[in-house]
């Protein structure tokens, strides 16, 4: 049965990205769920003040470590600090992610190595540094932010479909690994969503997308939420390399 208290409480979880949109999302949802929160961003730390502040005021610990997560010495440097102050991570949601669009033929590579530097090896650098505390405890949870557009593609994307479609195979190769060991890994594929991320996209692409939803509109971030709950919780006990869809209907298996 579930605690009443949350179905996190006295879990350490560590969110990349979650100054913003999704990451912010899930940070908040998981602190309300009993946990505390390693928030991790890019940003400047007066960006992720609101984030901060609403953790605080559920009554949870926080710290904010600046991090990039594309850069290795950058995410070394914030796995030593988050674990001299909570001691250990639980659940690490590996959310961090850009996204900018441009047809194949005039994709620069410097783009290419941006989006899959911060969505793919940002991923891989952050379980890379963090999984081995979790293997020595035996127990440990991460979820990987995928999208729908790494399952179905997408036209002006092919770098972003490339980072999420690795990230799910990352996932897969992770999750076989280690779920014997105790930690379970798991991946969500959102579709599209009302985010900061979402607003930088073309109307041109905005309008299509949504005449292909059969759902007929952009999910909200708090219609992704219960998915990582469920993952980082008890209740998602026996889930192994999964890809989970809030997607508003855009794939379905
Ligand atoms: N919004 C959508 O429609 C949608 C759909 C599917 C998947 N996703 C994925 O969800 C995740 C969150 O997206 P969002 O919509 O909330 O976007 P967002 O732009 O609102 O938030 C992304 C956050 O990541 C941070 N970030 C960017 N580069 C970073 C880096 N190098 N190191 C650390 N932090 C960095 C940003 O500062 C920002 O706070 C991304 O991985 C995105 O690809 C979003």
């Amino acid at each position: 049965m579930s605690d009443p208290a949350g179905r996190l409480v006295g879990r350490i979880a560590l969110v990349t990205g979650a100054a913003s949109g999704i990451g912010a999302g899930i940070a908040v949802a998981f602190a309300a769920e009993g946990a505390d929160l390693v928030v991790v961003d890019v940003c400047d730390p007066a960006d992720a003040a609101k984030v901060m502040d609403a953790i605080t005021a559920l009554g949870r610990d926080s710290i904010f470590i600046q991090t990039d997560v594309s850069d290795e010495e950058s995410v070394k440097a914030m796995t030593e600090r988050a674990l001299a102050y909570f001691g250990r991570v639980d659940v690490l949601v590996n959310n961090a992610g850009i996204f900018t669009e441009s047809l194949l033929e005039n994709l620069s590579v410097a783009d290419w190595d941006r989006v899959l530097g911060v969505n793919l090896r940002g991923t891989f650098l952050c379980s890379r540094y963090l999984i081995g505390q979790m293997l020595e405890r035996g127990s440990g949870r991460i979820i990987n932010i995928a999208s729908q557009l790494g399952q179905i593609g997408g036209t002006y994307v092919p770098h972003y479909c490339a980072s999420k479609a690795g990230i799910i195979g990352l996932t897969k190769a992770m999750a076989r690994e280690v779920a014997t060991r105790g930690v379970l890994v798991n991946a969500i594929a959102p579709g599209p969503i009302q985010t900061p991320l979402l607003d930088s996209e073309t109307e041109e692409w905005r309008s299509a997308k949504l005449a292909e939803l059969p759902i007929g509109r952009f999910g909200e971030v708090s219609e992704v939420t219960p998915t990582a709950i469920m993952l980082a919780s008890d209740d998602g006990s026996y889930y192994v390399g999964q890809t989970l869809g809030p997607n508003g209907g855009d794939v379905m298996l």
